[in-house]
């Protein structure tokens, strides 16, 4: 439900948020791309593709569509960059906001920015996989962010979701799933650098056993699947927002977990593994979500609470100690500026 009264800058700024999530997701499946179709090495060097040009030339070692697979993801790059700055630009244009929010914001385009040099370290580095395992891992802590930037500027206009409570051991339960999930993709990443496609035939592999390695990641998708079947009990007649995002949660993890094992079984087809990167991208936003949505005030303090609180003053935890944010924290009631969200989350639709 969006609210009618919702200004067109508030759209844009939601839009933005999205095309952020969207764009940061979408890298990491291409990237997907490069490493199965062999062309980490399409472009042999960095940051121009060979030691002759800066663009795509055909010679006699690399083939022309490699090139143009590795050379077009580079250049994807800059649309995830100008995504994430349009963000930051309209975040400012939809001024105040919590310092919070502009920092998590912030980060997204240092972030893309090192995550280029970082790609070129992958490139130099002959693709090793220590390198790719933290490129990928790296691109997922983005994209935890830009979830996060897109949930709470979706909400704060939304009493229904900021005013719900969520008791602190259902919020220990997100962490713990958040945790567990990212232990799942270190894993999914050690599995792939010990895996037959690194992205050129000669990229070094890790010493490791694909077999032992797959296993021990699905070890641990068991130990998340569990955790996250008690989040949809515990949520399920809990605030709508948390116990919807609990079950597409559960739902990508069971898709994930059949690709994962089909994929095993049948000795990591290319297309499987793509679909599989997929997978993982939408189980970690999933994952992010979660976490957010059991915090429904994250985010939507103001600066002034920030100062109350660095001189001494004491702020509610964010869980089911209060019912009502503002009856809570007499500041929230009073220190909003006119655009903050909060002060949109009271107003009446
Ligand atoms: C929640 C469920 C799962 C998640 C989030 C997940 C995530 C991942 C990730 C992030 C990677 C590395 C991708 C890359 O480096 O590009 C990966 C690789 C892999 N996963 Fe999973 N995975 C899940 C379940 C499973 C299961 C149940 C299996 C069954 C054995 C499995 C088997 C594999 C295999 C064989 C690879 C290596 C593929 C390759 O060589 O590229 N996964 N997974």
């Amino acid at each position: 439900m969006i609210s009618l009264q919702e200004s067109p800058e508030r759209r844009r700024l939601r839009r933005f948020a999205l095309a952020a999530v969207l764009t940061n997701a979408g890298i990491v499946v291409t990237g997907g791309t490069v490493r199965i179709t062999g062309s980490g090495l399409g472009c042999p060097t960095w940051p121009s593709c060979t030691d002759e040009s800066f663009v795509p030339r055909a010679d006699s070692e690399h083939a022309g569509w490699q090139m143009a697979i590795e050379y077009g993801n580079r250049l994807l790059t800059f649309v995830v960059l100008a995504a994430v700055v349009l963000l930051v630009w309209q975040l400012y244009r939809t001024r105040p906001h919590p310092k919070g929010l502009m920092r998590v914001a912030w980060m997204l385009p240092i972030g893309v920015i090192g995550q280029a040099l970082v790609g070129g370290v992958v490139v130099l580095t002959g693709l090793s996989p220590y390198t790719v395992m933290t490129h990928f891992l790296l691109s997922m802590v983005l994209l935890f962010a830009a979830v996060a930037v897109h949930e709470i500027v979706r909400r704060a206009p939304r009493p229904d979701i900021t005013s719900a409570t969520v008791p602190s051991a259902v919020q220990h339960l997100t962490t713990a799933i958040v945790a567990v999930a990212f232990l799942v993709l270190i894993a999914g990443t050690i599995t792939t650098g010990a895996g037959p496609h690194g992205g050129d035939a000669s990229a070094p592999r890790l010493p490791l056993d694909i077999r032992m390695a797959a296993l021990a990641h699905a070890d641990m998708v068991w130990l998340l699947l569990g955790l996250t079947v008690a989040l949809v009990v515990v949520t399920w007649r809990g605030p709508r927002h948390l116990a919807v995002a609990a079950r597409a949660l559960l739902v990508f993890e069971l898709l994930q977990g059949a690709i994962g094992y089909t994929q095993y079984a049948l000795g990591v087809p290319e297309a499987l593994v793509v679909v599989h990167v997929l997978g993982a991208v939408l189980v970690w936003s999933a994952a992010s979500a979660v976490w957010i949505r059991a915090r429904p005030r994250l985010g939507l303090v103001s600066d002034g609470d920030e100062e109350h609180r660095s001189q001494g003053g004491q702020d509610p935890p964010d869980d089911a100690s209060t019912s009502d944010p503002a009856a809570a924290s007499p500041s929230r009631r009073t220190t909003h500026p006119p655009d903050d969200p909060t002060t949109e989350a009271a107003a009446p639709r």
